[in-house]
């Protein structure tokens, strides 16, 4: 499909939770919802989804079939929740979104991009790879400032 990237919008917000229950992305300790929220309150504009251009596959036009947060902190770029739809997988539009988010990122000056890969999700580091994403010689940490319940 040629992709269609837009900003997320409010209404979109089911579609979304579906579709990252749908990839997998969902945890019990993260309320989609509420990060979905947080992220509209900081960067929405790299909060993207894509929408189905209803020309090929089943997916009418305007389903979302892929979302994906991005972020700029000054110093580094950041990629959480890319998915894209099981059906469509495969498909370059994992690849499309990446590079969409490199552009918004570059456009801001920011130097390098980096995305966390969870334990047990170690299959998607190949798609990272394809794109010239290599392992950094780093150890991720973090600790919560906010105790969601
Ligand atoms: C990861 C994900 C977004 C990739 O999207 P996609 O549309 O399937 O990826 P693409 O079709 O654009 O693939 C791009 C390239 O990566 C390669 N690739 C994709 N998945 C791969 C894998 N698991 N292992 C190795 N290579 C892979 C493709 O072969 C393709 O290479 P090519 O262009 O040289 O042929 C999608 O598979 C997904 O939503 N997965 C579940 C959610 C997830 O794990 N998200 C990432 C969280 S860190």
């Amino acid at each position: 499909m040629a992709p269609v990237f837009r900003p997320f919008r409010h209404d979109d917000t089911e579609a979304v939770v579906a579709l990252w229950g749908a990839c997998g992305l969902l945890r019990p300790w993260n309320d989609p919802r509420r990060d979905i929220a947080r992220k509209v309150a900081e960067q929405p504009e790299l909060f993207l989804v894509a929408a189905a251009d209803g020309a090929q596959g089943s997916a009418a036009a305007g389903t979302v079939v892929g979302a994906g947060m991005a972020g700029y902190d000054g110093h580094r770029g950041w990629v959480n929740y890319l998915a894209v739809a099981p059906e469509l997988q495969g498909s370059g539009l994992g690849r499309a979104f990446m590079a969409e988010f490199e552009r918004l990122l570059a456009d801001r000056g920011c130097p390098k991009v980096n995305v966390q890969v969870r334990e047990g999700n170690e299959q998607v580091l190949g798609f990272y790879a394809s794109l010239g994403y290599a392992p950094d010689r780093a150890v991720s940490l973090g600790k919560s400032l906010i105790a969601d319940d």
